[in-house]
């Protein structure tokens, strides 16, 4: 256990929601095991796969054409029976069972959670990848899918800016992100949001309806708010009618929704995915485990599972700061 040597068979998963350039990462992490003389095997449809024996064995061709299409060729899924021993351990005995040495998950926390347990449980060896749109993972700092999924939420931002100014409204436009306003923070910035909420922040409705009146009053025709999904205030319904009307404002809601997990992957998502799905497989044969490969500042780092979720990621006051003062 935690010998390099033993590596000979990678098993390699999507698992969680899925994200655009999870297959850029599947691409990386098969050709770059193979490069290295590994056999790569597909668990489909993530840990529940791997509890069915749903297999596929990779070579150079299974994963050609795929680095340009969003969603997972190898299917996702959230696997409840992970979260108790007797699932974990099922688990380790089918990966005996097929010879798998090691695995690369790509997914988001609670996948995390699961390659984490193996490897205390089971001494199942795994390095991951941070495969989810909310970027909200400690030690990378975007996630393979964040950028898509801002590209992708803009777009609907700037048609509904359009309606909005057509008919001087208040929109307030939900984006994803049950514990995460990193995806809402970027959004509202590059969309030139009158106002983004936040689960990490408090922002008292009253004090937004304030705000929106005295840009009316301004002469601001359109209003935009950008609320991520998991904002302490409720959901965009429930905030919307509150601030509506405490401005007395005509409003609509658009809530963004599953829209923003698909499409193409961008330039920026396909190179992290093919970065770190490369660094994985080499950090395995490093002797490396219980690790997510990660990108902070240009630079691909390892850090303990375990590590990113339980230290925060902060939000940038910075970017906070940034988003009120362009907001006036
Ligand atoms: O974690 C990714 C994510 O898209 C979150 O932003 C969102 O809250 C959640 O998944 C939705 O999950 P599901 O697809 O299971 O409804």
């Amino acid at each position: 256990m935690g010998n390099s040597d033993s590596v000979t068979r990678l098993g390699v998963f999507t698992s969680g929601g899925d994200a655009p350039g999870m297959n850029a990462c599947i691409r990386s992490t098969v050709r770059t095991a193979i490069a290295r003389g590994l056999e790569v095997v597909g668990l489909r449809r993530g840990f529940a796969g791997l509890l069915e024996d749903d297999f596929v064995e990779m070579d150079l061709s299974s994963v050609s054409n795929v680095v340009q299409h969003g969603g997972t060729i190898l299917k996702s899924s959230r696997c409840m029976e992970m979260y108790a021993p007797g699932g974990r351990e099922a688990a380790a005995k089918k990966l005996r069972e097929h010879g798998i040495d090691a695995l690369v998950p790509i997914g988001g926390d609670g996948t995390f959670h699961g390659a984490h347990l193996l490897w205390e449980e089971h001494g199942v060896r795994s390095v991951g990848t941070p495969g989810t749109i909310d970027a909200d993972l400690f030690g990378s700092d975007s996630s393979i899918g964040f950028d898509t999924a801002v590209n992708t939420a803009l777009d609907a931002i700037d048609k509904l800016r359009d309606t909005a100014e057509s008919h001087d409204r208040l929109f307030f436009v939900e984006v994803m992100g049950r514990h995460a306003g990193y995806l809402a923070l970027e959004v509202g910035i590059a969309g030139g949001a009158e106002a983004v909420l936040l689960p990490e922040r408090d922002l008292p409705l009253e004090a937004l309806a304030d705000q929106l009146l005295a840009g009316k009053r301004r002469g601001k025709t359109s209003h935009l708010v950008v609320v991520a999904e998991g904002d302490q205030a409720g959901g965009a319904f429930e905030i919307a009618k509150r601030v509506g009307e405490l401005a007395e404002m005509d409003y609509r809601v658009c809530i963004l929704g599953h829209v923003q997990r698909g499409g193409s992957p961008t330039a920026r998502d396909r190179v992290l995915a093919s970065r770190l799905g490369a660094a994985a497989v080499d950090a395995l044969l490093a002797g490396e485990t219980d690790k997510m490969a990660g990108e902070v500042g240009g630079q691909v780092v390892l850090t303990p599972y375990e590590e990113t979720w339980v230290k925060k990621k902060p939000i940038s006051p910075e970017m906070l700061d940034l988003a009120g003062t362009l907001a006036m």
